[in-house]
This record gives C-alpha cells, sequence and structure tokens, in this order.
C-alpha cells in the first residue's frame, strides 16, 4: 500500500488533495517522495513564512524541545514572556491570549468582544452582535464558521451560533444602514483588510476609515482577523499599517511560528483586561516550541529592511504576473496576491502547474500566490517560467 492509500484508509477526507506526498524541504524548494523538486509560491496557505525549515528557526525549536516542551498554564515559561513582549512591542498592542490556530484566534476575539459589551453594558442589554463581512472567512469552528460571511459554509452543522450580522465589503451604505438597525445591539466588527479564501479582495481605504469612525462613535470593537494578512504578508508587520489603522483586537496564526502551530490574538488598552482567569483557555495555547519559532520569525519580519524587501519583491512579482498574456488582472496587497484569468480555469492551471514543479493556490476563481516572505528575484523568476508556460 502506497503512502496515499495509506492515508486515505485511515484519515477523514475532509480535504480535497493532490496525489502528492511531500517529503522535505529547504528553503523555497520542496522535495516529494519519489524525488521530485517543486518550487513553493503558496508556503501552506501563508504558514512556511521564512520557507522550509530555516537555519535559524530549526535552530530555536530545536534547542527549545531540548529545553522544555510544554508546561500547563499554571506556570510560566521565558520563551512565553520573551514571545509576547516581543510580539506587543513590535504591534503596539498591550496584551495578548496564546492559543494554537487561526479559528481558535478569532473565538478568543469573539468572546473578548462579547464579554467587553457585557461587562460595561450588562447581560440586559444584549450587547453581543458581531458585524461581519459577505465573503468573509473566519475558520471552522462553529463560531467561527458562524461568524464567516459565506452561505456555503453554512450547512449540515446547525444550530449555527445566533449574533452575527452581515455587511456588504466596501459597502459603507450597507454598514451604516445595518449599524442603525441593531443599535444599541452590537459590540464589535470585525473584517479582514484583505479577504484571502474570500478571493484577496482588499477593503477599500474609505470603508476601513468608515468602520473605524462609526465604531468610534459607537463604543464598539474593531476586530481585524489578521491570519493570513499579518505578520509580513503584506509588507508591513501587520496590514492595518498599509491602512493607518490599529484595531482593537487583531488575531494573528498562519505564518506566525513558521510552520507550527500558533494563533494569537491581541488586545489594546481598551479591552485587554477583559478576559479573567477561568473565562477562556487551551491546553496547548503558547506551546513553548512555537513561542521559539515565533521569536525565530519575529527577529526577521520585525525588521525595516526585510519588509521592505517583501514590498519590493511584491512589486517585482507582481509586474511578472502582468507581463503574461492570459492574465487579466492582479488583486491583493503584497506578497498576497490574486490573479484573474482571461479564459483558463483556476484549478486546471494548478494542476497544471503542480504537474511542472510548482506549488500554487487558487482563491475562488482567482489564481493566488501567498510565497513565502523569503522567496528570492531568481525563485520568483524560475516560478514564473513554469507559470508562463501552463499558461500559454
Ligand atoms: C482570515 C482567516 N481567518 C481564519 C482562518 C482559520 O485559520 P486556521 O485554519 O488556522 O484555524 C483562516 C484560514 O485560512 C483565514 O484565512
Amino acid at each position: 500500500m502506497n503512502t496515499i492509500e495509506q492515508f486515505n484508509q485511515h484519515v477523514m477526507g475532509t480535504y480535497g488533495r493532490y496525489d502528492l506526498v511531500l517529503d522535505s524541504g529547504e528553503n523555497r524548494t520542496a522535495l516529494s517522495e519519489d524525488g521530485k523538486q517543486y518550487i513553493d509560491f503558496g508556503s501552506g496557505i501563508g504558514t512556511n513564512s521564512l520557507g522550509f525549515c530555516d537555519e535559524s528557526w530549526v535552530n530555536a525549536i530545536c534547542e527549545q524541545a531540548h529545553r522544555i516542551q510544554h508546561t500547563s498554564n499554571y506556570y510560566y515559561t521565558k520563551v512565553q514572556a520573551d514571545f509576547a513582549k516581543k510580539l506587543c512591542d513590535a504591534t503596539g498592542y498591550s496584551k495578548m491570549f496564546f492559543g494554537n490556530s487561526g479559528a481558535e484566534a478569532n473565538e478568543c476575539a469573539i468572546k473578548l468582544a462579547r464579554k467587553y459589551s457585557f461587562d460595561k453594558y450588562g447581560k440586559e442589554s444584549e450587547r453581543n452582535i458581531i458585524i461581519t463581512l459577505v465573503n468573509s472567512f473566519h475558520g471552522r469552528t462553529l463560531a467561527t464558521l458562524s461568524a464567516t460571511g459565506q452561505e456555503v459554509f453554512h450547512n449540515y452543522f446547525f444550530p449555527f451560533i445566533d449574533g452575527f450580522v452581515n455587511v456588504e465589503a466596501n459597502n459603507i451604505s450597507d454598514l451604516k444602514a445595518k449599524l442603525e438597525e441593531y443599535d444599541g445591539r452590537i459590540c464589535a466588527v470585525m473584517f479582514e483588510f484583505v479577504q484571502g479564501e474570500g478571493g484577496v479582495i482588499p477593503l477599500t481605504q474609505e470603508f476601513v476609515d468608515a468602520i473605524f469612525e462609526e465604531c468610534e462613535k459607537r463604543d464598539i470593537l474593531t476586530v481585524a482577523d489578521e491570519v493570513q494578512t499579518g505578520v509580513g504578508r503584506t509588507g508591513k508587520l501587520l496590514a492595518g499599517q498599509c491602512y493607518g489603522k490599529r484595531p482593537n483586537i487583531c488575531t494573528l496564526a498562519k505564518g506566525l511560528a513558521g510552520g507550527i502551530p500558533i494563533g494569537v490574538c491581541l488586545a489594546d488598552e481598551k479591552c485587554a483586561d477583559v478576559l479573567t482567569p477561568g473565562t477562556h483557555g487551551s491546553t496547548f495555547g503558547g506551546n513553548p516550541i512555537c513561542c521559539a519559532g515565533g521569536i525565530a520569525v519575529l527577529n526577521k519580519v520585525t525588521d525595516p529592511e526585510f519588509l521592505s524587501e517583501v514590498g519590493k519583491k511584491a512589486e517585482y512579482f507582481r509586474s511578472r504576473l502582468v507581463e503574461i498574456p492570459e492574465v487579466e488582472g492582479v488583486d491583493g496587497l503584497g506578497l498576497m496576491i490574486g490573479v484573474r484569468l482571461k479564459t483558463k480555469k483556476a484549478g486546471d492551471v494548478c494542476k497544471k502547474c503542480l504537474e511542472n514543479g510548482l506549488l500554487i493556490l487558487t482563491a475562488k476563481n482567482k489564481l493566488r500566490f501567498l510565497p513565502p516572505l523569503t522567496i528570492t528575484y531568481e525563485e520568483i523568476d524560475k516560478g514564473m517560467e513554469i507559470l508562463k508556460r501552463v499558461l500559454a
């Protein structure tokens, strides 16, 4: 029995997978079980931020594994304290909560936002509605699926969680109308600055400005899901910086620990102390090995020169894409890139690229690129040659 047959016999079929078994990786190249090389333009959906097995990252997590791998949350570890300080200092947030995934980080944000209003306005106020955006994606737990503004995800698992109202992204009138309709009942507005799974669609500056202005007036918390957009992906540490905004709450995951599980919920001075002992928790949250990996990532992505290089490489990546005649347009921010095609189907192109040694992604009907932040110009060129051939 080969690896794929063995896997499928024992693992639930929750994903549509390609017939490819990846065995090892180095920097931006993965190696399959049968020895074929693949250039990586997907970074495990924005997660291997420093590429495969970056040396400083490997050293950091190995060292931590030799020191201590886990403690319960009854105790403290220095690596957690160091990671949290580094992240709060770099982002300007007051405090953070440790989880293990994007969904978990968002669960924390949802609980925090509701408790903020509960504490301040009382249970009777029922100030618990969270506005989320149509076409958003916030995770696969029941609460984050309920928050997700896509009907296709609201299936099978009834009853979903009450208290989410959707507003059309970039539609200020819809935002204002919903804020009026549910006046006094809303505790937060939650959004991705660039909708990733929804098709790499950035919010407009005007819409973001309106969210912040309206929320400020009404004591409604702003919650940015930066699970995909954060940690240097846009050429800034946080995508909010591209818009000149710092929401009250910000969630990060994916690339934060360079490919090992982490999810954090950051809170500003307004709501940093809302969650108190016993109100939230997670056994593996803040795992010391993941924190060590996170520090290795932060050491790189908080360097302004590194971030400026991400911006330059993103420009270069785009300039190479628009040269391709089949490309209708390029969307996104920084190294979070969506491509509209003129005639071809994104799924078919993705498959063909794979056959030719290039790992790419799709989002809705677009090609999607989330290369490791450490990708080189030469690797961009190499991957583009494959893409060009496939799109010819
Ligand atoms: C914006 C956003 N939020 C949340 C999630 C969920 O993250 P996770 O799969 O780590 O739970 C994702 C995953 O794609 C995401 O893109």
